[in-house]
């Protein structure tokens, strides 16, 4: 990975064919080409966060992803919402996240698309705050009925939907 302007994207969904993850990769396109982009595939090798491991020999999935988080330019969160909340593993990711300052400044911006997802919308803006990370006006997008919007292949069905994103990306791309 070339660390120089390059956006580290992240999904909060592990499902196979996910939503989530095909946004991220519709994001990619629209990425020039100076600019790397790499979607993590780690997440679900983050162990649960342990304040107690948090000292000089975090595990080596953690420091792994720290360094992602700092190198990057930018950094994209998309994800659902499970039972009126953050995905688990993605709110225990954030949780290693804090001692080590990675996301402090960094321009990040944040995509919910879940079949209702203002909960987890809300909750991640107030933790990305904690964190200090730069959130980005026109940067943060709250896409309800997500499943009615993109098929399983990851085409648009709803044309608004892709237009927001286009607009969101054009943004960050800005601020980055
Ligand atoms: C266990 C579970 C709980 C869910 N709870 C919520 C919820 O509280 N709010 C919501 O908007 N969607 C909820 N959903 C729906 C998911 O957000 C929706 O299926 C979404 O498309 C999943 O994202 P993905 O396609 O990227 O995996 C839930 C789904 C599952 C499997």
């Amino acid at each position: 990975m070339n660390y120089k302007g390059s956006i580290f994207a992240i999904s909060g969904s592990l499902r196979s064919g996910s939503s989530n993850h095909n946004i991220l990769r519709f994001l990619n396109k629209l990425v020039p080409a100076d600019i790397s982009y790499y979607i993590y595939d780690r997440l679900a090798e983050i162990p649960p966060f342990d304040p107690g491991m948090d000292h000089e020999h975090p595990p080596e999935a953690v420091v792994e992803l720290r360094n992602f988080m700092k190198n990057a330019s930018g950094i994209v969160i998309c994800t659902p919402e499970y039972a009126f909340g953050v995905p688990g593993q993605l709110k225990n990711m954030l949780d290693w996240m804090v001692s080590s300052s990675s996301l402090v400044d960094k321009p990040v911006a944040l995509i919910t698309a879940s079949s209702v997802g203002s909960h987890a919308h809300a909750a991640l803006l107030l933790t990305l705050g904690a964190l200090s990370a730069k959130m980005i006006d026109g940067a943060t997008l709250l896409i309800p009925f997500i499943k009615s919007k993109i098929d399983t292949d990851g085409n648009f069905t709803d044309e608004e939907t892709e237009k927001a994103l286009r607009e969101v990306m054009k943004v960050f791309l800005k601020a980055i």
